[in-house]
């Protein structure tokens, strides 16, 4: 098995009724746990690499990583860029082996976003590769920047069909709710299925991808809070809210927070247990057999795509 697109993933999805799993990957411990869960229950797998991932631990290095879970796995893998900024970013992604980029242009006006998206559509058709936009404005923090709860925006139905026909786009990530990071809510969280409800209706049998998706578990939260740490009120979107929006058009749920929470959970409790320990094997065994619990149970109990690799 090679990389591939989440083009026939997608269509699967819709039709099953189930979402993909898109995960965020850093390193080797968190590709190796995320890859070895999918292994085991047959999912098929979007790993995605943001700018800041890309900075920290290098393009070929993670491309390097991923060809040897491929290896080891003989699972089906779309390698992604997620939350790509510009045109020059996404090329550089496409023309370094990626098979899927998001360009990000949920920043900009209507017409900009359209403009730009269409310019890396064009650019990624032509090698083979697909392309995910965003309308509407997450609140929450990526990279450096962070959208305030007021500058968020809800996607409007009424722009999709627009958007998506003058850009040829692949899938459109959308504003419902979800927030980056552990803070999604304040008080009850709440999504606005009548949003999506209506997108769906504009653009029939078309893959939506939802950001912001991860549960906050609280076994982490409380295992950070216990060792030392300091997240109250740290809260995300229920499972049973990801299973209704993986049941309607959205076929690829982002996860990053969880698996940083389950990480640095795993770390904390192991140093708090074995003070003199220095080994980083010794605390990162643990952390990446967290990380492959975590992303089982996802698989199989939310995302619903064991089995369809
Ligand atoms: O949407 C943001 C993802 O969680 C990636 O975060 O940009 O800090 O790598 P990062
Ligand atoms: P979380 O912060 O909820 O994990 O969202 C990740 C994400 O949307 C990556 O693009
Ligand atoms: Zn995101």
């Amino acid at each position: 098995m090679a990389l591939v697109t989440s083009k026939e993933m997608f269509e699967k999805a819709y039709a099953g009724g189930y979402a993909i799993g898109a995960f965020n990957v850093n390193n080797m411990e968190i590709i190796q746990g995320i890859t070895e869960a999918a292994k085991e229950v047959n999912a098929p797998l979007i790993l995605q690499v943001s700018a800041g991932a890309r900075k920290y631990a290098n393009h070929t290095y993670l491309m390097k990583l991923i060809e040897a879970a491929i290896q080891e796995t003989g699972l089906p893998i779309c390698v992604h860029l997620d939350h790509g900024d510009t045109f020059e970013l996404c090329k550089s992604c496409i023309d370094g082996g990626f098979t899927s980029v998001m360009i990000d242009g949920s920043h900009h006006s209507f017409e900009e976003n359209i403009a730009l998206t269409k310019k890396v559509v064009e650019y990624a058709h032509d090698k083979g590769v697909v392309v995910e936009a965003e309308l509407g404005r997450l609140a929450g923090i990526e990279d450096a920047v962070n959208v305030s709860a007021e500058d968020a925006a809800f996607t409007r139905p009424e722009e999709v069909e627009e958007f998506v026909s003058r850009t040829g786009v692949d899938s459109l990530a959308i504003a419902i709710g979800t927030s980056h990071g552990a803070y999604k809510f304040k008080t009850e969280p709440k999504l606005r299925f009548d949003i999506l409800e209506e997108i769906q209706k504009k653009l029939p049998n078309f893959p939506i991808v939802l950001h912001g998706a991860s549960s906050v578990i609280p076994e982490y939260v409380d295992m950070i809070n216990k060792f030392g740490g300091e997240m109250p009120g740290a809260m995300g979107v229920p499972a049973e809210m990801l299973r209704k929006a993986a049941s309607m058009a959205v076929c690829k749920i982002n996860i990053d927070s969880d698996l940083r929470l389950a990480m640095t959970g795993t770390v904390r409790k192991y140093f708090a247990e074995n003070p003199s320990h220095f080994d980083p094997r010794q605390y990162l065994s643990p952390a990446r057999a967290a990380i492959k619990e975590l992303v089982k149970d996802k698989l199989v109990n939310v995302l619903g795509c064991s089995g369809k690799a």
